[in-house]
């Protein structure tokens, strides 16, 4: 077998740092699989993006994993999820490799959130594009179509997350005013959604400013479960990834950049190559 045929890592796709979050934990998951990380930082952030642009970009990354040897990939990033996925899983798979799945992270959340909530409301919190797009109160209404849904965005915070700027009180400030805003619409609500894949690094900053007793999710450890449940459900797919037990990044802006602030969201050393898109 040559060595493209060998190695099938499993993709995972973010706008820049966010799908970090994700793929620490899907690794912890599967510590077999290979897998390939590929954030687009060069045009990153896609929260305050068009359709058309989030898409476009969204399933250019996904046709370049594609040919570095990924047979599944996954969308770790809930703006591209919500924006790009269905048209590329119902549009462009079809026709550019039939055989291979996208996946994305908002399903797997929308499915259990209902789980979490004795009020009947929950929030999500997001970048502009999740949130003007409804897919969140798309998806759970298929679910628990009982649950009423508070929505808000928080454009301000993936570029905060991105620069290194979270912790100082202009963050604060920001995190503040997005977590009262969303509770200002339904006091009641006791679980939200960190339906950002960038926000689980401000996790405690956002708990100090809620009431005590709502849960906090975070999307990380329920993609992963979701990925494992997936693959064995579908051995057909799992068969065409290869077990290798590596990770491997790449980033469309600068390497040495990346790698850096990469440590912070992945949690251990990270060592990137550039893809020239
Ligand atoms: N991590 C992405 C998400 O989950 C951030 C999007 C952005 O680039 O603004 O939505």
């Amino acid at each position: 077998m040559s060595e493209k045929n060998s190695y099938r890592p499993i993709g995972i796709f973010d706008s820049g740092f966010g799908g970090l979050t994700v793929l620490k934990e899907i690794v912890k998951e599967l510590p077999q699989h290979d897998f390939l990380y590929l954030g687009d930082n060069a045009r990153a952030p896609y929260g305050s993006r068009s359709y058309e642009t989030v898409y476009e970009y969204t399933l250019q990354c996904v046709t370049h994993l594609f040919n570095m040897g990924c047979s599944l990939v996954v969308l770790a990033c809930n703006t591209a999820s919500a924006k790009a996925l269905r048209t590329i899983q119902q549009k462009d798979l079809p026709i550019i490799a039939p055989q291979n799945r996208v996946l994305g992270v908002i399903r797997p959340t929308t499915e259990i959130i209902g789980n979490y909530s004795k009020s009947g409301k929950v929030g999500v919190l997001g970048t502009a594009g999740t949130v003007s797009s409804g897919s969140y109160l798309v998806e759970i209404e298929k679910f628990f179509p009982e649950l009423k849904v508070y929505q808000q965005a928080c454009p301000m915070l993936v570029p905060l997350i991105e620069n290194n700027e979270c912790t100082n009180a202009g963050a604060e400030f920001f995190i503040k005013k997005y977590v009262d805003g969303l509770m200002a619409q339904e006091k009641n609500i006791d679980a939200i959604i960190l339906g950002c894949t960038h926000y689980p690094l401000i996790e405690q900053q956002i708990k100090k400013y809620l009431p005590a007793g709502i849960t906090l999710l975070s999307q990380g450890p329920i993609i992963a479960k979701g990925l494992k449940d997936y693959l064995q459900r579908h051995p057909e797919m799992d068969s065409r990834c290869s077990k290798n037990g590596s990770v491997s990044f790449f980033t469309t802006d600068q390497p040495e950049t990346f790698d850096k602030a990469a440590t912070l969201f992945y949690g251990g050393p990270v060592q990137s190559k550039q893809l020239e898109l």
